[in-house]
């Protein structure tokens, strides 16, 4: 039985991480500051903890005798903290997790970026070549949180090149995280709805109309986990839906809020989302399986993925 450590495996993402992986079967420690009640239960063994102390963080990493470790734990949202506390915080964090990983001997490790290290949303402008959007697509980081995600990408490739090929590691991109219970209507990240943010585009393209189910993310971490021994050490993927949250296409829509993206984002006609999947799809054979139009709770008919297919 594999057994996967996780930190921030309390958080929006972690929570589906670990039912999704324990179901699955696999022994999951989840390392986080604090966790909920009645958070562990059969296979799921729980750790208190604040990972930025490095010595216990490489204490923990060592107890939990792990065959993998998936490092979601991190200030998660841009402009959250002063921009000094969000680079010291997850750039300190990949050292002290993966770095505690690496020691520990823990042989696969898998480390959550972000989407924003492409720099959407620059207060100077951002109008990409091309869309979509891929992981050729060069990092442009603009604040603090970008740039503490490309540099764990960063540190994701800098273990990789003094381990060589005896761990395994990979970095993931996720879109904008839904966990199951925001269908239903809870706030996602940034506070609004799910439906709020597909009746007002303004509120979805700060994210460039992204977005991802938890549970899709949770079944590519399994996937990637099983792939990690065949496919090349230390790649980077995208992990989103197959379609834009949005109601309107997206060549429509994205120039609109990105001015100068009126020829690349051409492209973008029908359901079609702004980030490929396609290298997720091709290296690892995972593709999502969730949409809004089938999970949004009291969706009317004429959203349903039949409908618009
Ligand atoms: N939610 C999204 O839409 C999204 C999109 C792209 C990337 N990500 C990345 O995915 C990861 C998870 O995001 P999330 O939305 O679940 O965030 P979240 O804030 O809900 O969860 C993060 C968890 O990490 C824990 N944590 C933070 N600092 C810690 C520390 N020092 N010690 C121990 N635990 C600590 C928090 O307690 C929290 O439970 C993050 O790395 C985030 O940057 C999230």
């Amino acid at each position: 039985m594999t057994r996967i450590v996780i930190t921030g495996g309390a958080g929006r993402l972690g929570r589906s991480l670990v039912a999704g992986l324990a179901d699955a079967g696999s022994e999951i420690v989840s390392l986080d500051r604090a966790h909920p009640a009645g958070f562990a239960r059969d296979g799921v063994a729980t750790v208190d903890i604040d990972l930025s102390d490095a010595d216990a963080a490489a204490s923990a990493l060592r107890d939990a005798r792990a065959d993998a470790l998936i490092h979601l734990a991190a200030i998660a949202v841009p402009f959250s903290a002063p921009e000094d506390v969000i680079l010291r915080t997850n750039a300190g964090l990949a050292a002290s997790v993966l770095g505690g990983a690496v020691d520990a001997g823990i042989p696969r490790i898998i480390a959550a970026s972000s989407p924003t290290v492409l720099g959407y949303g620059a207060p100077t402008g951002w109008a990409p070549d091309r869309f979509p959007l891929d992981e050729d697509t060069p990092p442009r980081p603009w604040n603090a949180y970008a740039l503490s995600k490309l540099i764990i990408e960063q540190s994701v490739q800098m273990y990789a090149r003094q381990t060589g090929d005896a761990v395994r590691l990979a970095s993931f991109r996720p879109c904008y995280v839904i966990a199951p219970e925001e269908w239903a209507g809870a706030p996602t990240q940034q506070g609004h709805t799910v439906r709020e943010r597909l009746d007002d585009p303004a509120l979805s393209a700060p994210a460039v109309f992204n977005y991802v189910d938890a549970r899709d993310v949770a079944d590519f971490c399994g996937v990637l986990l099983g792939a990690m021994g065949e496919i090349p050490n230390a790649e980077t993927f995208f992990v989103g839906a197959d379609d834009a949250l949005a109601r309107e296409p997206l060549a429509e829509l994205v120039p609109q809020y990105f001015p100068g993206t009126e020829r690349s984002a051409a492209v973008l006609t029908g359901t079609s989302p702004a980030f490929s999947n396609a290298k997720a799809r091709r290296l690892l054979g995972w593709s999502p399986t969730r949409s809004w139009r089938d999970q949004l709770v009291d969706a009317p008919a004429s959203e349903s993925r039949k409908a618009l297919a």
